[in-house]
């Protein structure tokens, strides 16, 4: 019973995650045939059709004028908010967007994590937030919300890759939480709450920001063996590595692999880094598997997740918020297939506690 291993909890048309192939399907689509081959913007009108009777087959101009919508929001960010980490202020404004169950609800969460993040990480920089351009897709107006310049194309495209890997991921615990929400027919925009504060936990989508704090602190590949295991020895886990589903390599961890290779390629600083990560990956996993032989530990998504996400400029703070971008289209389609099924979650629990005393 512990962590609900194993336990079947509903059905979905939306993503299988096979933990002993390795392999993750979204809606009849392999990983390796949507991750920097579809756009984040395709893969949402994946997710999403048949959920909302007005939606348009392309949702990406729909998608761009959500992004100038929710903007009104980030005249809410003040000095107090700008202060907090970036997860609890992106979803302190998230909390700022009207609930409902339509479409441009829908649209409104799926573009606000990208907007608020933006304007977030620059207010912590102590500079103005840039306003949205519906005509850019949604990888490129992101980085561009954030920086206050056009990326590269092969920027914009490393994190659209991005976007789609993490797109949906099965029964994970994020969304079975927004799940949970929508089964009382709260509304999407309090699934996708349930969804963020769950993601943001170090066992879940909190680990890529650590993974940077351990090889920074690792600084030199000869160094990886002794702090690894010195790690291990304290009793802690390696970021970035085991899974509750995977029992072999995680296979997002491949595709984003492949697309921080290809970002590092005209880059010698960005190859050295990759170079020096992947050194203490095999390191890692080398020691995982003399301390842990019966337990299959393997790199997952959040090792490559660093990596890219630090490549591209985001503060290790701010990666969860990064994730959580990808991840609403996810949450929202979960919630809309929820409430479409109409049955209230409601498991029960075992009473282990003390009996009641025998009145004297
Ligand atoms: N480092 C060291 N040991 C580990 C690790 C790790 N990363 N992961 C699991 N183990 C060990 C545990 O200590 C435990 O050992 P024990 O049986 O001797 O006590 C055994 O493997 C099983 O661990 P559980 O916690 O029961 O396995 P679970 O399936 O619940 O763990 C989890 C999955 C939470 C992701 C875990 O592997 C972990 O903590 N990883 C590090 C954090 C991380 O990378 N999180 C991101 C996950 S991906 C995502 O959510 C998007």
């Amino acid at each position: 019973m512990s962590g609900l291993e194993g336990v079947v909890a509903a059905q979905t048309i939306l993503s299988e995650v096979d933990g002993l192939a390795g392999r993750l399907i979204i809606r009849g689509h392999a990983l390796d045939q949507l991750a920097g081959r579809w756009t984040f913007e395709q893969v949402v009108g994946l997710l999403l059709d048949g959920f909302f009777p007005d939606m348009p087959e392309d949702v990406s101009g729909a998608l761009g004028a959500a992004r100038v919508r929710v903007f009104a929001q980030v005249a809410g960010l003040d000095a107090v908010l700008a202060a907090r980490p970036p997860v609890e202020a992106v979803r302190a404004l998230m909390a700022r967007l009207p609930d409902g169950d339509d479409l441009e609800t829908a649209l409104n969460l799926i573009a606000a994590p990208a907007v608020f993040t933006a304007a977030v990480l620059r207010a912590a920089g102590g500079e103005a937030p840039i306003a949205p351009d519906a005509a850019l897709s949604h990888a490129p107006d992101t980085l561009r919300m954030m920086r206050g310049s056009a990326p590269s194309a092969g920027e914009a495209a490393a994190l659209d890759t991005y976007l789609v890997t993490v797109c949906d991921h099965g029964l994970n615990a994020s969304t079975f939480a927004a799940r949970v929400v929508a089964s009382t027919q709260a509304g999407l925009g309090s699934a996708v709450l349930a969804g963020i504060s769950a993601l943001k936990g170090p066992l879940h989508g909190g680990a890529p920001g650590p993974v940077i704090d351990m090889l920074d602190a690792i600084g030199e590949p000869q160094n990886a063996r002794p702090w690894l295991e010195a790690a291990l020895d304290r009793g802690e886990r390696l970021m970035g590595f085991g899974h509750r589903i995977y029992r072999v390599r995680d296979p997002r961890a491949d595709a984003l692999k492949t697309a921080v290779r290809l970002l590092g390629r005209d880059s010698e600083g960005a190859a050295g880094r990759i170079a020096f990560a992947e050194a203490v990956e095999q390191a890692a996993l080398a020691i995982l598997r003399e301390r842990k032989p019966d337990r299959p530990l393997e790199t997952n998504v959040e090792f490559y997740t660093a990596l890219l996400l630090e490549a591209l400029g985001f503060a290790p703070s701010a990666f969860t918020c990064v994730f959580a971008m990808g991840r609403t289209a996810g949450w929202v389609a979960h919630a809309r297939e929820q409430t479409a099924g109409g049955k209230l979650i409601r498991p029960q629990s075992l009473y282990v506690g003390p009996a009641p005393k025998a009145a004297a």
